[in-house]
C-alpha cells in the first residue's frame, strides 16, 4: 500500500497518458539549482539538464524572478498583435546570432522550428529536395522527421514528405557528390546529440558552407541542441561559419519555457508571403521574458566557464580506465562517452545512485550538465561512474 502510495502519480501517468514516452520510473516534484527531487524529498543530480533545457538548472533566482513578472502583465499574445516583449527580444535574440541573420520566426519548440526552416527554404528556393545526415535528429513532427535519421522512428509513417536523403555526417565528397541544383537546403546539427555527441573535423562547417554556397544550396544550422552556450561559444558553429542562411533554436533559450526560433537572412526573409506560417503561441510576451533574461545570462564569462568546466568533466571522464570505454567525445558541456556494451544498464545504475544521464546514438551515455554545474558534482557523478562500471565487470 505505502509502495502504491508513492508511485501514485505514476501509475495515474501510465493509466492516461498515451504511452509514447520511455518511462524512466521516476516522478519529480520540484527543481532547485543541478537538482530534481522527487516526491519523498529524494535530490537527483541533473547533468543532462532536462534533456537540454535547463541550462541555467532548476529554479533559478533570476529567471524565475523576470518570467513571473510578466505572468501578470501579458502571459500571450497573437502574433498579429505587437508587443514590448516580442520586440525586444527579437532585436536582442537577431543581433546576438548575428552571421547575416536578420530576422526571426518565433515558435514553441524545436521541430517547430525545424518546420519553419525547411518551408522558408522551399519558399526561398522554389525547390523540394533536402540533405541530410545519418545519425542526424531534427525532431519528430511530419518535416522534421522526415530530415530525422533514425528508421525506428521513421517507418511507421513513410513515405515522409517531399525528396529527402542522407548523406554521411562529416563527409564532405557526399556533400560534394549530392548537393545538385534540386537541392533546396542541407539541414546540419553542428555537433551531433541525438546520433551520439559526433564531432565533425575541425573545418567541415566551413567546407560545408562553402560548398552550399557555390551549388546555391542553402544551409540550415540546427542548432536546437548545440547553441546557446552549450558548447562554450554563443553558437556551435559561431568559429566557422560567418554568413548564414537559416538558424534553428530552441530548448534552454527561453529559460525553461517551450520556445523554438528561426533566423533567416534578409534576402530569405524577403521570399516569405505574409500568414503563409503562423502559431498561436509562437512569441508570447512569457517566452519572450524568459528569453530576454536567458539572452542576459549568456555572456562571455560565461562561455569560458561552460569550456573550462566542460574540459574538466571530459578530463576526468578520460581518466576513468575501463576496457567498456570505447572513447570520451564532445565540446563544453556536450559531452558523450561511449560503451562498447552495457550502456542502458550504466544508466540505470546512475539513476539508481541519483545521476541522471541519457542515452545517444546506441552506445553513448550522454551528458549535457547545466551551466552551473559545479566541480563537486562532477566528482560526485565521475566517482559513481567508476563505481558502476566496476560493478559490471
Ligand atoms: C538537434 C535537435 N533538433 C531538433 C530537436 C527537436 O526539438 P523538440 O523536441 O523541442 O521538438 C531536438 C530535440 O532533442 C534536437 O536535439
Amino acid at each position: 500500500m505505502l509502495i502504491e502510495q508513492g508511485r501514485k502519480f505514476e501509475i495515474l501517468q501510465r493509466r492516461y497518458l498515451v504511452d509514447s514516452y520511455i518511462n524512466r520510473g521516476l516522478t519529480f516534484v520540484r527543481g532547485e539549482g543541478c537538482y530534481l527531487i522527487d516526491e519523498s524529498g529524494e535530490k537527483y543530480l541533473d547533468l543532462m539538464s532536462n534533456y537540454g533545457v535547463n541550462i541555467f538548472g532548476y529554479n533559478h533566482l533570476y529567471l524565475t524572478q523576470k518570467i513571473a513578472a510578466e505572468l501578470p502583465e501579458l502571459m500571450t499574445l497573437h502574433g498579429s498583435f505587437n508587443n514590448d516583449l516580442r520586440a525586444l527580444a527579437a532585436q536582442e535574440l537577431v543581433s546576438r546570432c548575428g552571421h547575416g541573420l536578420s530576422r526571426v520566426q518565433f515558435s514553441s519548440s524545436g521541430a517547430e522550428a525545424i518546420e519553419a526552416a525547411l518551408k522558408f527554404a522551399v519558399l526561398a528556393t522554389g525547390r523540394k529536395k533536402f540533405l541530410s545526415c545519418g545519425g542526424g535528429f531534427h525532431g519528430k513532427t511530419l518535416g522534421a522527421l522526415s530530415a530525422t535519421y533514425q528508421p525506428k522512428y521513421r517507418m511507421p509513417f513513410e513515405p515522409l514528405l517531399w525528396d529527402f536523403k542522407f548523406i554521411p555526417y562529416n563527409d564532405l565528397d557526399s556533400l560534394e557528390e549530392a548537393a545538385d541544383n534540386n537541392v533546396a537546403a542541407f539541414l546540419l546539427e553542428p555537433i551531433q546529440g541525438e546520433g551520439g555527441i559526433n564531432v565533425p573535423a575541425e573545418g567541415y562547417l566551413r567546407e560545408v558552407r562553402r560548398i552550399c554556397q557555390q551549388r546555391g544550396v542553402l544551409l540550415i544550422l540546427d542548432e536546437i541542441q548545440a547553441g546557446a552556450g552549450r558548447t562554450g561559444s554563443f553558437l556551435a558553429s559561431d568559429e566557422e561559419i560567418e554568413e548564414m542562411d537559416i538558424l534553428c533554436l530552441g530548448k534552454g533559450l527561453a529559460g525553461g519555457l517551450p520556445f523554438g526560433a528561426t533566423l533567416v537572412s534578409r534576402e530569405i526573409a524577403e521570399k516569405i508571403p505574409r500568414s503563409i506560417h503562423t502559431s498561436t503561441f509562437g512569441g508570447n510576451p512569457l517566452a519572450c521574458a524568459g528569453l530576454l533574461a536567458t539572452l542576459e545570462l549568456l555572456n562571455d564569462a560565461l562561455f569560458l566557464h561552460v569550456k573550462e568546466i566542460g574540459d574538466y568533466f571530459s578530463g576526468r571522464l578520460r581518466k576513468i580506465k575501463s576496457n567498456l570505454i570505447v572513447e570520451v567525445r564532445g565540446k563544453g558541456l556536450m559531452i558523450g562517452m561511449e560503451f562498447k556494451e552495457r550502456r542502458d544498464s550504466i544508466i540505470k545504475d546512475l539513476q539508481k545512485r541519483k545521476i541522471l544521464a541519457v542515452p545517444a546514438g546506441s552506445s553513448v551515455v550522454r551528458f549535457l550538465p547545466p551551466y552551473i554545474v559545479e566541480k563537486t558534482q562532477i566528482d560526485e557523478c565521475v566517482e559513481k561512474l567508476e563505481e558502476v562500471i566496476k560493478s559490471l565487470k
